[in-house]
């Protein structure tokens, strides 16, 4: 496992390395799994639980989507609120937050991550909303996150909602940044044991890092077509190395696959789960026609363990 994984981040350290500066991939990395959210598909997402079974399950990397405290921690939380995942209803029921973007759910209440301390937020459940048997996960920081994966598997981390945090003075990007560094994620010998990629929908989160974390490969997400033309995807690759469009999207533009490749951007996709209705019969099947058929490159997935890693 080590050794694979020092391969890994050699390749992918190349990779980005290649893209940085324009220059055409002779090796293809291996195909890519993704555990999103961790095996979210076993396991309540985001928790160490859902960490480790990721690992065990032998996902290339593991996602961690990144929400700010009130005292600036960065935490693993796909929403930018808590009541979804977390009992935040039962153990603060009078700090409902005011005027929060997005729909709401249920009473229509909604408890911004951003309004409680770390300190609080350990205080939340984070698992037995999914199972009884998942009661005492909790809400885990990126530096919990690093320490548990780090030698054993990469590391995704989506920066969410950056101009949430904007809207509320907060650098999340700045935030990110300094805890790699502290970390030392960034540096080469560091990738070539734990290779890392970072994420974002927001493209100035993605040009900013691309200027102060250079070493790290990085991907722009996206749900628009308007993204997947020859011009967009040349603008893409003078600040990403890849471009993740949402399967359904790369469904309806097949072209864009090879497209994308000649601007020397990798292709990932998302989201493949076991769960989900498809027209194809098992999510393995769904996997290995987006993989090899479509020739994308990596993918996220809820089920590690069904990733074809040969068609
Ligand atoms: O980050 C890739 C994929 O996870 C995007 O969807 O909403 O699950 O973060 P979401
Ligand atoms: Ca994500």
């Amino acid at each position: 496992m080590a050794n694979n994984l020092r391969l890994l981040g050699a390749v992918m350290f190349l990779f980005g390395v290649g893209a940085m500066v324009n220059v055409p991939l002779r090796a293809q990395p291996a195909k890519q799994a993704i555990a999103h959210r961790g095996a979210s598909g076993y396991a309540p997402e985001h928790t160490l639980a859902s960490y480790r079974l990721a690992m065990e399950q032998k996902a290339d990397f593991v996602e961690p989507d990144l929400a700010v405290s009130r005292d600036n921690v960065l935490i693993c939380l796909h929403d930018d609120t808590l009541e979804r995942t977390t009992n935040v209803a039962e153990v603060f029921p009078d700090r409902p937050s005011a005027n929060v973007p997005g729909r709401a759910r249920g009473n229509g209440k909604r408890w911004l991550a951003n309004d409680f301390t770390i300190a609080e937020l350990k205080r939340l459940d984070a698992g037995k909303w999914r199972d009884p048997k998942f009661a005492g996960e909790r809400i885990v920081t990126f530096q919990e996150m690093i320490d548990l994966v780090r030698g054993h598997a990469g590391l995704y981390p989506e920066l969410k909602s950056p101009q949430l945090y904007k809207s509320r003075n907060v650098d999340q990007v700045n935030l990110f940044v300094d805890l790699i560094k502290k970390n030392g994620l960034e540096r080469p010998e560091s990738l070539r044991t734990t290779p890392i990629i970072i994420q974002s929908f927001d493209e100035e989160a993605i040009r900013r890092v691309a200027i102060d974390l250079p070493t790290i490969p990085r991907v722009f997400l996206t749900s628009s077509d308007a993204d997947l033309t020859d011009a967009r995807l040349k603008e893409l690759a003078t600040f990403a190395t890849g471009i993740a469009p949402e399967k359904a999207l790369i469904a309806k533009h097949p072209d864009m696959v090879p497209r994308a490749h000649a601007a020397h951007l990798t292709v990932t996709s998302w989201t493949f789960s076991a769960s989900e209705k498809t027209s194809f019969p098992t999510v393995r099947d769904e996997m290995s026609h987006f993989l090899y058929t479509l020739g994308i490159d990596a993918l996220f997935t809820n089920n590690p363990d069904q990733f074809p890693r040969r068609p």
